[in-house]
């Protein structure tokens, strides 16, 4: 077992049946430490791939990159989910269906901090359905970079999302997949 999948078998409850509680680490306290463990290993892990900028979505990936970044040395831009008068008005934009939510919404990030022949890491915490990656996808297509790699601290490996980004090439490291989940039960790939 990994450092991130003991983790989850120490603190993470499963609520409702699909849904993983780590708010104790990852989405309202958070472990730094454990930050730094991931960082360490996403930086093992996309050893050799050339990576100019990290690239996540507010509100819970910007923790997670943030550390991160520090062992690649490169900055971190974080996707928008508001229109705000911050946002530059030239942005690339793509929209996301989020099943969690039942509901459409569009991420930004501005033409400024994207640029053609990048390359990019995305993190997220979780991968569910993986819309979030596909829509990260478009616009860094969008901008003329190239998506170098994906790292996810938890991919919830019976929602479809991890094995359709595989299927399309997509340079995918999860640093725990979980298969099967319950109240009293967590399997993992
Ligand atoms: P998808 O992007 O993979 O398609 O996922 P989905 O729409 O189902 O997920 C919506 C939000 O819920 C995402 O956060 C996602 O990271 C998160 N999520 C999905 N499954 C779980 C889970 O089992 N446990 C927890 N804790 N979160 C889950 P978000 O609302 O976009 O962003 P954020 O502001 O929380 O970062
Ligand atoms: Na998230
Ligand atoms: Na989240």
């Amino acid at each position: 077992m990994n450092f991130v999948e003991e983790k989850i078998l120490k603190e993470a409850r499963v609520e409702d049946g699909a849904v993983l509680k780590v708010d104790s680490f990852l989405n309202h306290q958070i472990d730094v430490d454990f930050l730094n463990q991931i960082g360490k290993r996403f930086k093992e892990l996309f050893e050799g791939e050339k990576i100019d900028k990290i690239v996540t979505i507010e509100a819970s990936g910007i923790a997670i990159a943030c550390i991160c970044a520090q062992y690649f040395n490169v900055p971190v831009v974080f996707a928008k989910k508001t229109e705000s008068k911050n946002l530059d008005k030239e942005t690339y934009k793509s929209q996301v269906y989020s099943y969690t939510k039942a509901k459409h919404y569009n991420i930004m990030i501005s033409k400024r901090y994207l640029s053609e022949g990048e390359s990019i890491l995305f993190v997220d915490d979780f991968l569910a359905n993986g819309m979030a990656a596909v829509a990260i996808k478009d616009i860094i297509d969008q901008a003329g970079a190239k998506l170098a790699g994906v790292g996810i601290v938890i991919e919830k490996g019976f929602q479809e999302g991890g094995d359709e980004l595989r299927a399309k090439g997509i340079n995918l490291k999860s640093l725990a997949i979980i298969d099967k989940m319950d109240k009293d039960c967590i399997s993992f790939r």
